[in-house]
């Protein structure tokens, strides 16, 4: 609890260009999260360099995605907006808390097969204790909400494990955190294959919707996208082009998928692929005039990410002498 709040924390990497669906699933949620929560909103840079990054990519990404936080209305001032490298703490409490999780739980890790079957020629012990440090990350704030996608569920099952048993050792040391799941029908999928998520990673760049895409490949991708030959304007899975064409046109309107079906029933692909464009245009523009308008205020920016760094470090550091402590490091002497 801050201020007689519950704290959330969540985070992003800035590797890859970021997605509609990124946007919808998570960062919409965040917003509409903020006021009821203290929260915490990190941009995971010290995560990215478990895959090999090029320097001066990372650096500009990592600035993007947290102006892209501030432009999608999350304000810098009620939100606590930082890069995870500016907050000595995680690593700190990384390295402890790497004493507390057996190999065991780390070799469960589906992410970290996934990602070692895809990278190969570097499986570094980082990428392998990937879990820990976002449960540092999570724990170094006492946070009792996490809003993650249901691929993370795994990590944040261990981080509340690595949390029960240090507490159990410790006395009442961490807050053990619930996973908060976004509303169901915000799960945007790949435009090429619905039934897949839709992914920064995607080798087929048409399948994604990239938030800084401009209007012409908006509408292009929303042209091209796979849908059926049941020429039947209906909301289900048997249909999942549709489906998703149907969820992102409801999420960019505000409206239900019912609403949706009733507005197109009878009216053909084609011309609803267009509206889908048009809406989804019309959530893009704002947010990437919002974006330009921040990098180009460096000073602000500047100013957000010095205050917002120490306001976290703040509460990191609390949390990690009360850690220190009880591990048995010696006090400072001050
Ligand atoms: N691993 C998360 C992802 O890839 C990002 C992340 C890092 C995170 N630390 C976190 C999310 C802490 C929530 C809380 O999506």
């Amino acid at each position: 609890m801050i201020d007689g709040k519950k704290v959330l924390f969540s985070g992003m990497q800035a590797t890859g260009s970021l997605t509609l669906g990124n946007y919808l699933g998570a960062l919409k949620n965040w917003v509409t999260l903020s006021g009821e929560y203290e929260c915490f909103y990190c941009v995971v840079d010290m995560h990215s360099i478990t895959i090999r990054q090029d320097p001066a990519t990372l650096r500009k990404r990592a600035r993007a995605l947290l102006a892209l936080y501030i432009a999608a209305g999350l304000d810098p001032k009620k939100n606590c907006i930082y890069y995870q490298s500016h907050v000595s703490g995680h690593a700190e409490l990384a390295w402890i808390l790497n004493c507390y999780t057996y190999m065991g739980e780390l070799n469960r890790m589906t992410q970290f097969k996934d990602k070692s079957a895809k990278h190969a020629d570097n499986i570094n012990a980082g990428l392998y204790t990937y879990p820990v440090l976002m449960a540092a990350d999570i724990l170094l704030y006492q946070a009792d909400v996490v809003p993650v996608g249901v691929d993370q569920m795994q990590h944040l099952e261990l981080t509340r494990n690595i949390a029960e048993r240090f507490n159990k050792l410790y006395g009442d040391v961490f807050t053990i955190p619930e996973v908060y799941l976004g509303k169901v029908g915000a799960k945007i999928m790949s435009l090429q294959d619905p039934t897949r998520k839709m992914s920064k990673s995607d080798e087929n760049p048409n399948g994604s919707i990239y938030l800084m895409d401009d209007p012409d490949t908006v509408m292009r991708k929303c042209k091209k996208a796979v849908t059926d030959s049941e020429g039947c304007f209906c909301y289900r899975p048997e249909q999942p082009g549709l489906k998703n064409l149907i969820d992102i046109y409801s999420v960019c309107t505000g409206q239900t998928p019912a609403d949706t079906v009733a507005e197109f029933e009878g009216k053909g692909y084609g011309e609803f692929k267009v509206a889908v464009g048009e809406a989804v245009i019309s959530v893009l523009k704002p947010l990437q005039a919002e974006v330009a308008k921040l990098e180009k205020d460096k000073a602000y920016l500047d100013a957000a990410i010095k205050e917002n760094a120490e306001k976290a470090q703040y509460y990191a550091t609390k949390t990690l002498r009360k850690v220190q402590r009880k591990v048995g490091f010696p006090d400072r002497i001050r």
